[in-house]
């Protein structure tokens, strides 16, 4: 089986690239491509050009304008990556009678209510990353390929910065920190997605009536600020030494950014626990062992 993975250099995607192996030959693109294929989602005829010299069974797309900000004020390049060039990659999957594993967020919703949302709940999103996530969901589903699509949420890698990181410099620099505590959802591992995206992979080409839309993230949930207080806490166990003294909890309202986010992110993960037979572990569980990695 060949696998052609994109985006091979983000968060997920460096964990595709472990989780991924076994399963078949795999190859690995980056944005800057390699081997004469193109691996740029800013050139669409590069790309399907890709799919058709690699002629691959499964299509692993962890590549995304992730810039949630930025992406207000670059709208274009946001739809060109998140949604025109998501379509390409559909289309030639859907030529090619591939399968193709792709990744959303909880942004695709409105934040509103407590309750956690399920896969088929009304989308309504409140940034142009949202919406773009959302139109490159809608072309996948119309291309009529054989698909996965995994919402996640707060993804955190031990590779690359990541909010705990973030928090963990400040706290060493400064006596008192604000972070917003109104939003929730779950930190999730891009070990945790990378593991998961493999599992419910092999289970589903063997079982394609499987395909289709699922929610990822850690058990349990939380808010940046109680999620800021578990990092400081567990750097603080293993040793590290933190100026910190106070951790003031702010409104999102209190903290404006370009990009309206949600502030119920919490995502029903049933569906994709049942289905495949899953355990999803707690959030503290990950984001404890990534700190004992990287401290
Ligand atoms: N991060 C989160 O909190 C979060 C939350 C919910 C859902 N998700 C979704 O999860 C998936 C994986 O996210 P992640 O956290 O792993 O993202 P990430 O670490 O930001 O990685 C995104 C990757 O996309 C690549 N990329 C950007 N523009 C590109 C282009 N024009 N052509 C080719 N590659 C390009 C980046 O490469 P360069 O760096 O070289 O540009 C990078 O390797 C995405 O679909 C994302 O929307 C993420």
């Amino acid at each position: 089986m060949k696998i052609l993975l994109l985006g091979c250099g983000g968060q997920v995607g460096w964990e595709l690239q472990r989780a991924l192996a076994p399963l078949g030959e795999l190859l690995a693109l980056g944005h800057a491509g390699a081997e004469g294929l193109c691996g740029d989602f800013c050139d669409p005829a590069g790309l399907r050009a890709t799919v058709d010299a690699v002629a691959p069974d499964v299509i692993v797309n962890a590549a995304a304008h992730t810039a949630v900000d930025k992406a207000e004020s670059e709208p274009d390049l946001a739809r060109r990556i998140n949604a025109e060039a998501v379509g390409v990659l559909a289309e030639a999957a859907a030529r090619h009678q591939a399968w193709l594993v792709h990744y959303s967020t909880d942004y695709v919703f409105d934040g509103s209510g407590t309750r956690p949302w399920q896969e088929d709940d009304a989308t309504g999103p409140l940034s142009v990353y949202g919406r773009t996530k959302l139109e490159g969901e809608q072309a996948i589903r119309a291309s009529g390929c054989a698909h996965l699509i995994f919402r996640t949420s707060w993804v955190y890698a031990a590779r690359g910065g990541n909010f705990a990181k973030t928090m963990l410099r400040l706290a060493g620099e400064r006596e008192r920190l604000a972070v917003i505590a109104d939003q929730i959802g779950a930190p999730t591992g891009a070990d945790l997605i990378a593991d998961v995206t493999a599992h419910a992979l092999r289970a589903a080409l063997s079982r394609p009536e499987l395909g289709g839309t699922y929610h990822l993230v850690a058990s349990g949930e939380t808010s940046w600020h109680t999620y800021a207080g578990f990092v400081f806490d567990t750097a603080r166990a293993l040793g590290k030494d933190l100026k910190v003294a106070e951790v003031a909890p702010i409104s999102t309202a209190d903290y404006p950014t370009p990009a309206t986010r949600p502030l119920n992110s919490r995502l029903d993960t049933g569906k994709l626990q049942h289905t495949f037979g899953l355990h999803l572990p707690h959030w503290q569980q990950g984001v404890a062992r990534m700190l004992h990695e990287i401290l």
